[in-house]
C-alpha cells in the first residue's frame, strides 16, 4: 500500500498515453530476462522472478513488456502468477508471430498467417488471464512470407473485433511503420535503440511525428569495452555530475529524446530495478543530451 506521502517510486517518471486511452509511467519495465538460459523455459529461482516483477508493480511500473515467444509461454504465465489479479492501471503488451524451434538462438522463424496471430493473440490473453490484450505487438515482419500490409491487415481486424486494444509494431523499419500508419491505426512501436545503437533514429523520429508511443529495447545498453571509451569519457562526466551511473544516464537521455518515449529495461535485479526506476526522475540538460546524441551521427 502507498499513500499520498508515500507514493510509489515511478510516479515521478511522468506519463505516456497509448493510444489516446492508456496512462502509464515513462519507465517500463521488460520481462524478457525472467526465462531460462537463452530466454528457453523457466527462470530458475522463480520466488525472485515472482519478487522482481511484484516489486516493479509495487514501486509504480505499470507498463510491462513480454511475448508469447520469451520461454516460449513461461514468461507470460509467469507474469499472471506474479501479478494476477491484475492493478487497474497495469498495462502488460505482448507480442505475437515470432517462433524458436528450440533453445538455439539459430532455429528463428516468424508466423505471419492470419489464423495463427489470431490463435496466438488469443492463447496469450489466456496465458495471462485477459478477456483482451491492451497492446499487441507484431514481433517482427521479417521471416515470413506473408505480405506485411496483409499481416497489418490481420492486426487491424484483431482490434475491430476486440481481441486486441491497440497495436503495436516491434523491429519494424521506418518505411514499414509508414505503410503501416497508412493502413490503420498504430499506438507504439518497440526496436532497438541506444546510446549505442541507432540504426533505428528513422523509426524514432517517424513515431515522434506521428504521435505514436516509440519504446526502445535494450534502452540502457553501453557499448562495452574498447567501443566504449568515448561513451564513458563523455557519460562518465554527466553520471558523476547527477550522482548517476552512466546505465542511469542513458536511460535518462532516452527519456530526454521525445515525450512519448517509453524505455523497457529489464533486470532481475530489485536493486537494478529501482535505480532503472530512478533514472526517470534525471532530468538532462539540453548541453548534456546533445553530447550523448551526437556520440554516434544518425541518418537523416
Ligand atoms: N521486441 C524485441 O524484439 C525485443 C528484443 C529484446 C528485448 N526486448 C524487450 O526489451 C526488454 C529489455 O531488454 P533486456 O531484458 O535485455 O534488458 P536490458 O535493459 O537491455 O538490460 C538487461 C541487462 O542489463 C543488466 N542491468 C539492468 N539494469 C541494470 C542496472 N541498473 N545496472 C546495471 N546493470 C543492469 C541486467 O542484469 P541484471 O539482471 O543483473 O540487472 C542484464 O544483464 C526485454 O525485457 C524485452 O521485454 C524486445
Amino acid at each position: 500500500m502507498t499513500t499520498a506521502t508515500q507514493e510509489p517510486a515511478a510516479q515521478g517518471t511522468g506519463t505516456v498515453t497509448i493510444g489516446g486511452d492508456l496512462t502509464v509511467r515513462r519507465i517500463g519495465y521488460g520481462a524478457m530476462r525472467l526465462t531460462g538460459p537463452r530466454v528457453w523455459g523457466d527462470y530458475p529461482d522463480r520466488a525472485r522472478a515472482v519478487g522482481v516483477l511484484r516489486a516493479a508493480v509495487e514501486r509504480g511500473v505499470n507498463l510491462i513488456d513480454t511475448a508469447d515467444v520469451y520461454g516460449p509461454h513461461t514468461n507470460e504465465e509467469l507474469i499472471r502468477e506474479a501479478l494476477h489479479p491484475y492493478p487497474d492501471d497495469l498495462v502488460i503488451a505482448t507480442k505475437g508471430g515470432f517462433v524458436r524451434g528450440g533453445p538455439d538462438y539459430a532455429d528463428l522463424g516468424a508466423v505471419g498467417n492470419r489464423n495463427y496471430l489470431r490463435q496466438a493473440a488469443h492463447m496469450s490473453a489466456r496465458r495471462l488471464g485477459q478477456d483482451h490484450i491492451d497492446l499487441y505487438y507484431l514481433h517482427t515482419p521479417a521471416m515470413t512470407d506473408v505480405p506485411f500490409e496483409d499481416i497489418v491487415g490481420t492486426l487491424a481486424d484483431m482490434r475491430r473485433s476486440g481481441l486486441i486494444r491497440h497495436i503495436g509494431l516491434s523491429n519494424v523499419s521506418a518505411d514499414q511503420l509508414r505503410t503501416a500508419l497508412a493502413i490503420t491505426d498504430i499506438a507504439a512501436v518497440t526496436v532497438q535503440y541506444n546510446v549505442a545503437v541507432r540504426e533505428n533514429a528513422a523509426v524514432r523520429r517517424l513515431a515522434d511525428e506521428a504521435g505514436i508511443v516509440f519504446s526502445p529495447w535494450h534502452p540502457g545498453e553501453l557499448p562495452g569495452e574498447g567501443d566504449g571509451d568515448l561513451f564513458h569519457a563523455v557519460i562518465g562526466p554527466i553520471a558523476a555530475a547527477h550522482h548517476a551511473t552512466p546505465r542511469q544516464i542513458a536511460l535518462a537521455w532516452q527519456l530526454h529524446l521525445a515525450p512519448r518515449t517509453l524505455p523497457i529495461p529489464g533486470t532481475t535485479s530489485i536493486r537494478h530495478l529501482q535505480e532503472n526506476i530512478d533514472a526517470g526522475h534525471i532530468h538532462l540538460d539540453a548541453d548534456e543530451a546533445e553530447a550523448i546524441t551526437t556520440l554516434i551521427p544518425e541518418e537523416h
